[in-house]
């Protein structure tokens, strides 16, 4: 490599950061006396602690597994394939289940769940919910679903779906959740390249006040799934559904008599637990591998780490199983780590846009986890729906999904957090399994829309494209340098893939996809996908930056920045905003104010060019914002790609510029 192509290619991974963030919370000091780890003294201890001996750390976890064979080596890494725990065997269900009852725990809450329709509301123990996931293991076991088979879980948001997952984790099945907003399309292609044997879905499920046709999605779907022999269907909505005899089977005459003291199977901790398909920046979606011991190891501690879960917490994560945080946070995690988990069915808007603090002011919940998308959008619905509630039952909240604009951080923080509330920001992907970094809301220092420090036992490095450290303060990509228990072990069925995605642009480390930056405390700012970063006149810029900037003027409600063609710049700024009201008269007017705002906010180089207003943002079902389709409409090209994952495709037809 000459130095000319060297320089380029370090270049190339480097991102300018425009963003002034100077606001500081420190954890309140009532909150930190009573915490898991209660300063930052002991944070770094552990952090030290898991960074000098790695093994022995996370042996001492590993112990409170319920293990049926006891492992040999804590860790076997062969970059980029690790084993954790090798030939050792449990079982997940049981770590989630059996042990808090082996310990006298089974008359604990272990899941309240709250209908979307008004007035339904159920709660298991977990004595409770081990029986119901036994008599649906029995019932898989006796349709021959198999250790290391597939199944296919395409459900709405109820306790049946919680007992789908832990019934399939039972008997050594692989579970392939695939969220219910997901097309017929979507289903197929995952049944097909994971060669699922069974689904399991419902006749239909409840979202803002009308039913989704689970059931009929399910039939489409298998028109080109021939490896799907068996479909279970919970009756939920009671809407009319065909049965295929032979092959469909009612959940409630699946499980009828069936024992509530199924044996779990012991299952190798490296045995597949389940997969996650996730969208690629293109091509077709990935099944994300996840294996059994050290997913649930990790899954477990960091929720006790990052929600200092204690006996008497009722813990909210508002995510969906269809996504790797209802997974790790509504499922695995906490009932690993014993808590009392709080679902809702339902969307935030049904059958009002006070739908949540509703929910909050009945059921008390202490911890509040969700997704800066909800929380603009709770902006813009208005404070007419929150105040007069009682939401002081609240001692914690928590973001994941995207980067969190300061605006709304500080929203969060004052309006739902009371300012009393320690928020954690946590970064982390359906590949990691679990939250990489996050403040510990005992012991760090908030600031809004950093995810400040890496959690013990995460090593991360902001490195250029040809791998080298970046300066402190400047934006580079975002590589984990050591294995962890709780990351990936490979996309399914695709091991070129996985290499090529993960670990090859920077040789034998994990390359996360994300730009980030460290400013001078050592806290990471995370700056949007590397495939998203903006070149403006040789300046690389981060999206959210731009976003933030826009999100902070009173007007805005939500803001998607992205890089179009540009004769002298190479690319101009385009951006795509969505009012708190409606339109103002004169539009003409406010593109000048807010590009005088960007200016005065970050500086002249990310004023946007193009201003396009819209009623909607394109966003995937998981609430990010798709730039790519944006890129295209901003460019004057039709999109194109794959667009299943999209939230609400009318959206795209509403766009300014697109007039397919
Ligand atoms: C991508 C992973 C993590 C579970 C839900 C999404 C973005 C996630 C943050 C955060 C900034 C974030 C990243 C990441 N992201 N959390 N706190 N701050 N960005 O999982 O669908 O696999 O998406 O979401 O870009 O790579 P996912």
């Amino acid at each position: 490599m000459t130095e000319g192509q060297r320089a380029t290619e370090k270049a190339a991974g480097r991102v300018a950061s425009v963003m002034q963030e100077s606001r500081v919370f420190p954890p309140p000091a009532e909150f930190s006396s009573r915490a898991r780890i209660g300063s930052l003294e002991d944070y770094r201890r552990v952090y030290d602690e898991a960074a000098r001996d790695p093994e022995s750390f996370w042996h001492v976890r590993a112990q409170t597994l319920p293990w049926m064979k006891p492992y040999a080596t804590v860790l076997d890494w062969q970059s980029p394939t690790a084993k954790w725990f090798v030939d050792g065997q449990t079982n997940a269900s049981a770590a989630c289940l059996d042990a808090h009852i082996a310990a006298g725990r089974g008359d604990k809450t272990a899941i309240v769940w709250i209908g979307e329709p008004t007035g339904e509301r159920r709660t298991l123990t977990y004595r409770e919910l081990l029986a119901e996931v036994c008599r649906c293991a029995a019932g898989l076991q006796k349709l021959g679903i198999k250790p290391g088979d597939v199944v296919s879980i395409y459900m709405p948001m109820t306790p049946e779906l919680v007992i789908a997952m832990l019934a399939c984790a039972r008997i050594g099945a692989v579970h392939s959740v695939i969220f219910g907003g997901f097309s017929s399309e979507a289903i197929a292609d995952r049944n097909e390249d994971a060669k699922a044997v069974a689904v399991i879905t419902a006749d239909g499920g409840w979202r803002r006040g009308t039913t989704l046709a689970l059931k009929k999605n399910v039939d489409e779907a298998l028109k080109k799934s021939p490896t799907v022999k068996h479909v279970v269907v919970l009756k939920r909505t009671g809407q009319p559904v065909d049965m295929v005899p032979g092959r469909d089977v009612w959940w409630h005459d699946l499980v009828a008599g069936m024992p509530a003291d199924t044996p779990p199977v012991a299952m190798d901790s490296e045995a597949p637990l389940f997969i996650l398909y996730t969208s690629g920046s293109t091509g077709k979606p990935k099944g994300i591998k996840h294996t059994t011991a050290g997913y649930l190891v990790w899954a477990k501690t960091t929720a006790e780490w990052v929600f200092d879960l204690r006996d008497d917490d009722l813990f909210w994560c508002t995510a969906d199983c269809g996504w790797i945080t209802g997974h790790s946070y509504v499922t695995y995690g906490p009932l690993a780590a014993g808590a009392s988990v709080l679902i809702y069915e339902g969307a935030p808007n049904a059958p009002h846009e006070g739908r949540f603090w509703e929910i909050i002011e009945q059921e008390k919940p202490t911890i509040f986890y969700t997704a800066p998308t909800a929380i603009r959008s709770f902006m813009k619905w208005g404070m007419q729906h929150i105040e007069g509630r009682d939401l002081s039952s609240l001692r914690l909240l928590g973001t994941v999904g995207e980067g969190i604009n300061p605006e709304a951080w500080m929203w969060f923080h004052e309006v739902i957090g009371g300012t009393r509330c320690p928020i954690v920001d946590t970064w982390w992907q359906t590949e990691t399994g679990g939250i990489m970094m996050s403040p510990l809301p005992g012991c760090t220092p908030t600031k809004p829309g950093s995810c400040t420090l890496p959690l013990p036992g995460v090593c991360p490095e902001i490195v250029d494209a040809a791998g080298d450290p970046v300066d402190q303060g400047e934006g580079g990509w975002l590589v984990i340098t050591k294995p962890w228990p709780g990351m990936l072990r490979g996309i399914w069925g695709d091991e070129e893939r996985f290499r090529e995605t993960y670990w090859s642009r920077v040789p034998g480390k994990y390359l996360a996809g994300d730009n980030a930056r460290q400013d001078a405390d050592g806290y990471y700012w995370i700056m949007g996908r590397i495939d998203d970063v903006l070149n403006v006149a040789g300046h690389r810029l981060s999206t959210i930056e731009i976003e933030s900037a826009l999100v902070s003027h009173p007007l805005v409600a939500e803001a998607a920045a992205v890089g179009r063609p540009h004769d002298v710049k190479g690319e101009a700024v385009a951006v795509f905003v969505t009012l708190k009201g409606g339109e103002p008269d004169d539009l003409a007017a406010l593109k000048d104010t807010l590009r005088r705002h960007v200016r005065q906010q970050i500086g002249a180089l990310a004023a946007p060019d193009d201003i396009h207003f819209s009623a909607m943002l394109p966003k995937t079902r998981s609430g990010k914002i798709m730039r790519r389709l944006l890129r295209d409409i901003a460019a004057g090209k039709e999109t194109v790609g794959d667009t299943t994952t999209l939230e609400d495709y009318t959206v795209l037809a509403k766009l300014p510029g697109n007039d397919e």
